[in-house]
């Protein structure tokens, strides 16, 4: 047997971001340094979550956050390790996060030209059970008169410059990508402490019978959702296969398995939450993003392109149907039925 194809020509995220920086004749390199600030604080928030068990940081932390989700110690150390990347990349002006209630403002670097928004530890209610969860990060360039203040963060999705999310599981995966850019994933080579792109422009099968749903919410689903997810379930056509259910329960985890498989995400909003769950700025619109680049469809509960919706308040939440490009039109198609 031949020798195993050693693969010499190994593309790391700071080769891709050097390469990425050579496309943008204007660039000044800050955008680089802040993605390299971004990197650092993937690689050590994945470092405290594999100890978590090891020292004591499973639990929760006591104190609850501006969304009223209680926090966990990992949240809170996952968003300190988060801001504190930021801030000293001199690179972001201001930072909206989960864990902090108002916007965050690095008034030691006025002139920085990016903002962040991101959910430092994505799916922490999980954590305890040692089930995958991941950080959901977004990028604004700030306009040149910015104050650094909220409504420069008040923007729709269409304004981000890059987005994406990693998913701490059985390795650490990262999925990135850039404005009207492909979507690249990367692998976590502990022995190199590296991120090396394993998953290059990953396009999203246009169709795939999966759906991914809380079920246990739909004592309160609109009809259109119920008909919908019912269509699913039992297939009007004679002899029709019914889809698969899959649901995780970390938005990283189930967006992660819909992106590589197809199929569809879904967190409605409904009668319990009205506005939905999920928070506009640091994970719908993200994740939107990473989806359209990747060939599917990202709406809200009015079957709005959800990249195109604007929060009014950095908390934000709104209903999301995320997915292969059929699968979100049939959810559409459905609602159309009662416009
Ligand atoms: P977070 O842990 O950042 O607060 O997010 C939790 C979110 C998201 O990860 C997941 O899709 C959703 O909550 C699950 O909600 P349910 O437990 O209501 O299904
Ligand atoms: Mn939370
Ligand atoms: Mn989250
Ligand atoms: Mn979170």
């Amino acid at each position: 047997v031949g020798a195993e194809k050693i693969n010499t020509d190994i593309v790391t995220l700071t080769r891709f971001l050097t390469e990425e920086q050579t496309k943008h004749k204007e660039a000044t390199g800050d955008f680089t340094l802040l993605c390299h600030a971004l990197q650092f604080s993937f690689k050590s928030i994945a470092y405290y979550i594999r100890r978590s068990t090891l020292i004591n940081l499973t639990g929760l932390a006591g104190s609850s956050n501006t969304t009223g989700d209680d926090q966990k110690k990992l949240d809170v150390i996952g968003n300190d390790l988060f801001i504190a990347a930021m801030k000293s990349s001199g690179r972001v002006r201001c930072l909206v996060s989960e864990e902090e209630e108002d916007l965050i403002v690095f008034e030691e670097h006025p002139n920085a030209r990016y903002a962040v928004v991101c959910d430092p530890i994505d799916g922490s209610s999980n954590l305890d059970a040692g089930v995958s969860v991941g950080t959901i990060f977004g990028i604004f360039k700030l306009p040149r008169d910015a104050k650094g203040v909220k409504e420069d963060l008040l923007r729709p999705g269409t304004d981000l410059v890059a987005s994406g999310f990693t998913m701490y599981g059985a390795s650490t995966q990262l999925v990135i990508t850039m404005r009207g850019g492909t979507v690249n994933g990367f692998t976590m080579d502990n022995a190199l402490g590296e991120f090396i792109l394993t998953h290059p422009n990953m396009r999203m099968p246009k169709k795939r019978a999966i759906y991914s749903v809380n079920e246990g919410n739909s004592l309160y689903w609109e009809e259109p959702v119920k008909e919908y997810i019912n269509s699913l379930k039992y297939p009007e056509k004679e002899g029709g296969k019914p889809y698969s259910a899959r649901y995780i329960g970390s938005m990283v985890a189930d967006a992660y398995r819909t992106l590589l498989y197809g199929g569809i995400f879904a967190y409605p909003a409904d009668k319990k939450s009205t506005k939905g769950k999920l928070r506009i700025l640091y994970e719908c619109a993200p994740m939107a993003m990473v989806f359209e680049n990747a060939g599917g469809q990202a709406v809200n509960s009015n079957m709005d392109r959800l990249l195109t919706v604007v929060p009014q308040h950095i908390h934000d939440r709104s209903g999301v149907f995320l997915g292969s490009y059929d699968e979100v039109q049939k959810v559409i198609d459905v609602h159309k039925k009662y416009a």
